[in-house]
């Protein structure tokens, strides 16, 4: 198969969809693979690299314009046509119109976030390997910017008490910002509204919040949390507001699949937290779990640091990309027979990512976005 790299065009953005090294692998596996000039510098893999690994350098238009595979982190511009299979975080279910749009031109669309969430499929989920990322990228920006040290010290200077983290939601991300917080020396409450999260919370030496809430119909089939009745919401937030007022950081990654992000910590609730502390709000890209959260910027309210990045898997983006592009070897092997490209829909992994193929949008949930009626094929 022909497969082509495009550069990343967000500004933000560091991360290549290959590394050098997953390059080889699809070289080897008997793939032309072609990677646009530049595309991996800002993750430090200068061009070279990419021809040592057996890839052609090429320009934009060569990159997004040939026939094949066509591999990229965010919704790469496009236009694509037939014979085209892009393959990216295309963000079907949040942006719809936007895929539809991409996908007119007769090319195959497939959204790495629509991965199922079954064993088989775990080395191929790159949302799992973003957040674990992301997760770990969030406590390191929370301790940089809180004013106090992370672990317990006694010293000959006094003792300085440990840091007090809260960790709202405790997927993948949270499950790292946990892990990474413990790492720092801080103590550490993690919270998530799927029950079976108390458990892991807790296999990692961190506190589990448990509140008095009915939330045994919090999860869907999928792993995922469901969204809350009103009713849950508001009691949520006012058994959560102790919890928030005592941390020095709070670290949110509260997530419901293609909807806005459950909201977790009001305007009062940061106003009763104490001088310098700081909120890093993962889920900022979908309204934020705080009220007061405003994408890619800083805000301080009452001297509470309240940081909203959309970028923070892009700190690490040569381990990111290193992640993102075995993600996508798994995924380009399960998707080839004898080097051929097969896009078989009775297959449960491609049939969950594929959005739209020969003009025409296939997944349920995205037709369900766009007000369509259910596939016509
Ligand atoms: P996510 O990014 O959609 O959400 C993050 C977390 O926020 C979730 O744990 C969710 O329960 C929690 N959340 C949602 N609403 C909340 C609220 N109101 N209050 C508190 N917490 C709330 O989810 P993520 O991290 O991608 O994973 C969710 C589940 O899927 C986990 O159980 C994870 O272990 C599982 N998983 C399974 C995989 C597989 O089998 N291939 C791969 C990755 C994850």
């Amino acid at each position: 198969m022909r497969i082509s790299v495009v550069k990343e065009v967000l500004l933000l953005e560091k991360r290549v969809a290959l590394s050098p090294d997953t390059t080889a692998k699809l070289v080897s596996d008997g793939h032309d693979v072609s990677v646009e000039t530049g595309a991996g510098l800002q993750a430090g893999y200068p061009d070279s690299l990419y021809v040592d690994a057996g890839a052609t350098m090429v320009d934009a238009a060569t990159a997004s314009g040939t026939p094949g595979l066509v591999l990229a982190i965010n919704r790469p511009a496009g236009p694509f046509s037939a014979g085209q299979t892009v393959l990216a975080l295309l963000d079907p279910l949040w942006r719809p119109e936007e895929s539809q749009a991409l996908g007119q031109g007769g090319a195959t669309l497939i959204s790495l976030e629509l991965m199922p969430r079954i064993t088989r499929a775990q080395s191929m989920d790159v949302l799992s390997s973003m957040s674990t990322v992301s997760g770990t990228e969030a406590v390191l920006l929370a301790a940089r910017r809180l004013p106090k040290l992370f672990p317990l010290m006694m010293t000959a200077a006094g003792t300085i008490p440990a840091a007090k983290a809260l960790i709202l939601g405790a997927g993948v991300a949270g499950l790292q910002a946990i892990a990474t917080a413990k790492r720092l020396g801080a103590i550490v409450e993690g919270y998530d509204v799927r029950p079976a999260a108390a458990e892991q919370i807790r296999s990692l030496g961190a506190k589990a919040v448990e509140l008095e809430l009915e939330t045994s119909d919090s999860e869907d089939a999928g792993g995922y949390a469901k969204a809350q009745s009103e009713d849950v919401a508001a009691r949520q937030l006012e058994l959560l507001a102790h919890h928030v007022s005592e941390a020095d950081v709070v670290i949110t990654t509260a997530a419901i699949p293609g909807m806005a992000s459950p909201r977790l910590i009001t305007t009062d609730m940061v106003e009763a937290m104490r001088p310098g502390s700081v909120i890093v709000d993962l889920a900022a890209e979908r309204g934020g779990n705080c009220d007061l959260t405003k994408l890619d910027e800083e805000v301080i309210h009452n001297d509470v640091l309240i940081l909203g990045p959309s970028d923070m898997a892009s700190w690490s983006a040569q381990s990111a990309s290193q992640m993102f592009g075995n993600n996508l070897v798994t995924l380009i092997r399960h998707l080839s027979d004898d080097g051929e490209l097969v896009i078989d829909l009775d297959d449960e992994i491609t049939a969950g990512i594929v959005v739209a193929k020969d003009g025409e949008i296939l997944h349920p949930r995205v037709r369900g976005a766009l007000g369509l009626e259910s596939p016509s094929s």
